[in-house]
Order: structure tokens, then C-alpha cells, then sequence
């Protein structure tokens, strides 16, 4: 199974990964804790990375996509995952689904956490992350409606969309993804 979530900043996306990973077994990927980890390590893709995250802006695509083909060629996640953080941009989409079909794969869903401008800063402002000020939090906001919204009409036409209420708590969310997910058939 290889599932993606998608949503704005704080919604929840870090959250819903670790339990998904947890309870249906798969590898967990986080792209945004990998490029702060990389930034803190100042690894290549860190210092590559390192201006754009401290802005709120996202990372050119090209360093992205290069550095996520490699990512899924390793062997932790040949048997499957769940990743957040990836893709962002319809490019980024586009280009995921070319790597999975080189390698014979497909996505098994896209899982969107929607929630409201509101629950997004609230939450976010709860953290003291560096790309947590309200300046910084904006620009995420503002390139999060500009170039990830686009992306679920990619998904919806694809009929890989799965839409979640995600302004519940966390375990009223990671049950209705479950949820969705076994009405399609992926599981159990
Ligand atoms: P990233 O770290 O991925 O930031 P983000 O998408 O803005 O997401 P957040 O980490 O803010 O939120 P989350 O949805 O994971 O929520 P969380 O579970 O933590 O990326 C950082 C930066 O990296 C980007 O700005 C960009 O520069 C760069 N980047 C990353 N990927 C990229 C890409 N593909 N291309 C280009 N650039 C890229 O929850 C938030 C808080 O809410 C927590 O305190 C949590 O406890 C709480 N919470 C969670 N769920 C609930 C709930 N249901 N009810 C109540 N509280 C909840």
C-alpha cells in the first residue's frame, strides 16, 4: 500500500502519519521533518534547502523531485509507505507517479485532511517552530492554496482522492481515514 496526505500547515498531516505507519505497518515518510533533520545536519539537500524553509517558501521542485527518486529506491520502503510533505506542486504529483511507474508501483490513495484557514493557524501557533512566526506561517498558508490545492483535482480525476474532516481529534481522524480506506477495498 503506498498512501500520501495532504493538507495545509497544522493540519495534522505529521500527526495522522505516525498513526497511520503505526497501525497499518508501513514505512512513515515525513518530507518536512526529512528537510528540517538535513537543514539541522547541514547535509547537501540541507544547505540546498535551508534558504527556501526558513522563508515559508517552498523548495524548487527539481531539488525535490531528485532527491525523492532516490528516497524511494531505498529498500525500507519497497514494500510500501506513507509519506507527508510530498508531492506539493502538480509537478512534484506528475513527476511521483512517473518514478512509481518505472518502478511498477501506483499509489494506493491520496488522503487530504481538510480543514479551515482558522484550525490551521491556531494549531500552528501552538508549536514553537522557527517556520512557525505569523509572517512565516502566511506565506506557508499562501503557497499551500496557490500550488498544493491544485494537486487534489489531479488526485480527484485519478479517483485516488480520499477527503477527510480533519478539524476532529486525531483519533476521530485516523478512524475515518481507516474508514475510507476499507470502503475501497485496500483493506480489511
Ligand atoms: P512541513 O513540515 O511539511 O510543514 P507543513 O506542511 O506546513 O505542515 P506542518 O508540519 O505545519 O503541519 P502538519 O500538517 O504536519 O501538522 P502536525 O501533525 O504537525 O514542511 C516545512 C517546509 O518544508 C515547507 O514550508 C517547505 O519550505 C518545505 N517543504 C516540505 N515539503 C516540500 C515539498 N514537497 N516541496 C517543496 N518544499 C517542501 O500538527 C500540528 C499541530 O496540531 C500539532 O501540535 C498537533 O499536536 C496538533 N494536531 C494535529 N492533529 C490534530 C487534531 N486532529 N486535533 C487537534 N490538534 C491536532
Amino acid at each position: 500500500m503506498r498512501l500520501i496526505i495532504l493538507g495545509g500547515p497544522g493540519s495534522g498531516k505529521g500527526t495522522q502519519l505516525r498513526r497511520l505507519s503505526q497501525s497499518l505497518q508501513l514505512t512513515g515518510l515525513s518530507v518536512g521533518d526529512v528537510l528540517r533533520d538535513a537543514i539541522a545536519h547541514s547535509t547537501r539537500l540541507g544547505l540546498q534547502a535551508a534558504p527556501y524553509v526558513s522563508k515559508g517558501e517552498l523548495v524548487p521542485d527539481e531539488i525535490m523531485i531528485q532527491f525523492m527518486r532516490l528516497r524511494l529506491l531505498q529498500e525500507d520502503v519497497s514494500q510500501g509507505w506513507v509519506m507527508e510533505g510530498y508531492p506539493r506542486t502538480a509537478f512534484q504529483a506528475e513527476e511521483l507517479d512517473f518514478v512509481l511507474s518505472d518502478f511498477g508501483q501506483y499509489l494506493t490513495k491520496a488522503i487530504y485532511l481538510e480543514v479551515s484557514e482558522e484550525v490551521m493557524r491556531s494549531r500552528s501557533q501552538k508549536r514553537s517552530r522557527p517556520d512557525d512566526t505569523p509572517e512565516i506561517l502566511n506565506l506557508r498558508i499562501k503557497r499551500f492554496k496557490e500550488r498544493t490545492i491544485p494537486i487534489l483535482e489531479y488526485y480527484g480525476r485519478r479517483d485516488t482522492l480520499v477527503i477527510i474532516d480533519a478539524n476532529q481529534p486525531p483519533e476521530a481522524v485516523q478512524a475515518e481515514i481507516l474508514q475510507k480506506i476499507k470502503k475501497t477495498g485496500f483493506l480489511q
